[in-house]
């Protein structure tokens, strides 16, 4: 039933993080149909029954992630496949796609069928069972603008539930699986509400000026968001990163206009009565942008971007994020919050 061996078989984890970190696992199951969940739920609930509190490490495309050191329990990937259009009306598509399908080529097959909306968010590492956990965003818009509704299971239970966009409480970088009434569900499928006569979103400014007086279309926002992407961020399969490694952060309004006031320059938006300021700017202007100790850095084209030259342990780069923040901290007074899942949990 289980394509990995049910056996403890400690498993190298190093493919399976998009740092490249080189920890392992006590076991990595891989969940390739839905029918495994529940000889998937035996194993765990023989293990875990009495530890409530336990959090599974659950594996996407690793692309959000920070392992810190060996883990010893099992990991699961969710490897479920599938993408189909499930209704159609006027310009409308509902699309479903399964947990286990890579992002990135997930939004060029929507674009590839004239289902529009995701554009915005090409070339994002990780799986679509991951990018509502933290919502994904780039150049404008959210995963969350384009949602419908998600399947997820509940490991404890067994129960299969839908959850709509108001449950799943989206936030800049969060759901409520992120937080502790969601963390024993894991993501099977997800609904996008997409449209084949949408007007693309461009009011990003990297993304304005890369098209400049190109009439935009979904496909060229898509293409125009690989090229912004592939020239201002390192390449997993390269260099080991995890995209962004802070969050920018929200903080009071006033305090912004006071921090505007005393450093020209610093990059600062609205967040609904709050100001979210750049993450990216902050660490730059402590000069860290392109620092590297031993094989732990930050990238030289971008601040908010950790990387691992080849061997760095996750310890490295967390001490690493830790002097970053601290730094921050002390010239701002601004806290950067960590952005990847960091295990073990
Ligand atoms: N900036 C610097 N130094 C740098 C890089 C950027 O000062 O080294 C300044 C830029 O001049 C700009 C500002 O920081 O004024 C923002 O930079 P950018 O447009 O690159 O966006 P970001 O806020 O740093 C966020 C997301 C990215 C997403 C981009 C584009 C977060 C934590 N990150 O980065 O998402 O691609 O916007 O929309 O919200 C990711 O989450 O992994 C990720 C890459």
């Amino acid at each position: 039933m289980f394509a990995s061996p049910i056996l403890p078989v400690k498993t190298s984890l190093k493919s399976f993080n998009t740092f490249g970190i080189a920890a392992t696992a006590e076991q990595l199951i891989e969940i390739n149909h839905e029918a495994q969940l529940l000889p998937l739920r035996t194993l765990l609930m023989d293990r875990y029954a009495n530890d409530p509190a336990r959090k599974l490490q659950i594996l996407g495309g690793g692309s959000n992630l920070l392992i810190c050191s060996d883990i010893a329990q099992p990991i699961v990937r969710m490897a479920l496949l599938g993408i189909h259009c499930v209704a159609s009306q006027g310009s409308v598509r509902i699309v479903e796609a399964a947990a286990g399908e890579a992002w990135h080529p997930f939004v060029r097959y929507c674009l590839d069928q004239g289902w529009n909306g995701l554009e915005n968010l090409s070339l994002i590492p990780g799986t679509v069972g991951a990018s509502p956990i933290q919502n994904i965003g780039a150049y404008g818009v959210e995963m969350k603008d384009n949602f419908d509704s998600l399947r997820a299971w509940n490991w404890r239970t067994g129960e299969i539930k839908t959850w709509d966009k108001n449950a799943c409480c989206f936030a800049y970088r969060d759901s409520i699986f992120k937080q502790a009434e969601g963390k024993d569900w894991i993501v099977l499928s997800v609904r996008f509400v997409l449209s084949t006569d949408a007007k693309p979103s461009v009011e990003y400014a990297d993304l304005k000026n890369e098209l400049g007086q190109e009439v935009p279309t979904a496909l060229s926002v898509s293409d125009a968001v690989c090229r912004i992407r592939s020239r201002k961020l390192p390449d997993p399969a390269v260099i080991g990163n995890a995209g962004s490694f802070f969050k920018n952060p929200i903080i009071a309004a006033d305090k912004a206009t006071a921090l505007s006031k005393q450093f020209t320059g610093i990059p600062v938006w609205p967040s609904g009565p709050k100001s979210k300021v750049s993450a990216a700017w902050l660490i730059d202007q402590c000069g860290w942008k392109g620092f590297r100790d031993g094989d732990a850095g930050v990238h030289t084209q971008h601040a908010l971007v950790l990387v691992n030259y080849g061997s760095a342990s996750g310890k490295q780069l967390q001490n690493l994020a830790l002097k970053i923040a601290e730094s921050v901290q002390a010239k701002y007074g601004i806290t950067l919050e960590a952005e990847p899942v960091q295990w073990p949990l």
